[in-house]
């Protein structure tokens, strides 16, 4: 008899080199940015993020680049009198958010750009949608606009649309508007399994986007997976070309569950929340960022994830380049 010794694999660098089963690539991290009309200004529940004026998000874009991430998520922030009920700014062709997503493809057009198809950013109530007296939101009013959108993303030169809201049908009506309008080749990156969740407070602080109320009608419950499948399978027949889960950490069952039942590639969003509390407990001393940052990250792969948002991607890309 001998003892079985799993220790041997783990007996130095190189052996561990050879039996790592995941690694992370800085080409697997999604970035998200904020741009604005502004000038820009720091996020204060997110330390080192910011909102960027289109001058800084170019250089920023570059310095990413630099370090090998490849694709970067594009969120605007809406000055609050452009707001309105409707969000109606979101179609204007001209506006800055479009604007700055054709001079990112202008100035960097091997970047892989995704863009955000929701309506919280140009909404006074910060809802998803449009909502009706009572406040509720309105589904098919809603995918209209989103379809509407998405064209008026497509031609200023998305690679890929995002949509964050969570309507009914949207990615079929978003999957027809952009072929009929000849962007047959412009991807949807779909939120399938989007949870109504606690860990978006620092970028509804970026976007001033705090709903009133809750977004429980749309968004999923934190106690549900099974639903999780349902929303795969729709999407994934209504077109979609990547299922997201997010929040990621909180939900790695849900990337495994989806990694599982899907051939489509499957993405996580490491939300503003979940990085803020790693930070904050960095910041006190209570644990190391650079080596929490690591594992978390490398948690949502092993999950099944075969790529991240996170905020944190120069950083992480920085350490992986130093190896
Ligand atoms: C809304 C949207 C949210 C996030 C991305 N898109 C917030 C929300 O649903 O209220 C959150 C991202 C994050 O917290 O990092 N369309």
């Amino acid at each position: 008899m001998f003892t079985a010794r799993p220790r041997r694999n783990r007996k130095s660098d190189a052996i561990r080199a050879l039996v790592q089963e995941t690694r992370l690539h800085a080409a697997d991290l999604i970035y998200p940015l904020f741009v604005t009309e502004k000038e820009s200004s720091p996020i204060h529940s997110l330390p080192g993020t910011t909102r960027l004026s289109i001058v800084d998000l170019l250089k920023e874009i570059e310095r990413a680049l630099k370090l090998n991430i490849q694709s970067i998520a594009l969120f605007p922030v809406i000055d609050g009198d452009k707001k309105d009920l409707f969000g109606m700014e979101a179609l204007n062709p001209s506006h800055f958010h479009q604007k700055a997503l054709s001079r990112i493809k202008q100035e960097f057009p091997k970047i892989c750009l995704i863009s955000d198809i929701a309506l919280d950013p140009y909404t006074k109530h910060g809802h998803d949608g449009v909502i009706d007296e009572e406040g509720r939101v309105l589904n098919d009013p809603t995918v209209e606009i989103l379809a509407k959108m998405a064209v008026v993303h497509a031609d200023a030169g998305a690679d890929m649309v995002a949509p964050s809201d969570m309507m009914d049908g949207r990615v079929g009506a978003i999957r027809r508007a952009l072929d009929a309008s000849g962007h047959s080749t412009v991807s949807i990156h779909a939120y399938c399994a989007k949870y109504a969740s606690a860990f978006y407070g620092p970028f509804r602080e970026a976007l001033s986007s705090t709903p009133k109320g809750d977004k429980r009608s749309y968004q999923m419950n934190p106690a549900n997976s099974r639903e999780a499948l349902l929303e795969a399978q729709l999407d994934e027949a209504e077109g979609a070309d990547i299922l997201m889960v997010k929040p990621a950490v909180h939900y790695l069952d849900i990337i495994s569950k989806l990694k599982e039942v899907s051939k489509l590639p499957i993405s996580a969003y490491h939300t503003s929340g979940e990085l803020a509390m790693l930070l904050a407990a960095a910041e006190r001393g209570w644990l190391d960022r650079d080596s929490a940052l690591l594992e978390t990250t490398m948690s949502i792969k092993r999950a099944g994830a075969d790529m991240i948002f996170t905020y944190a991607a120069p950083r992480i890309a920085e350490m992986l380049r130093e190896g």
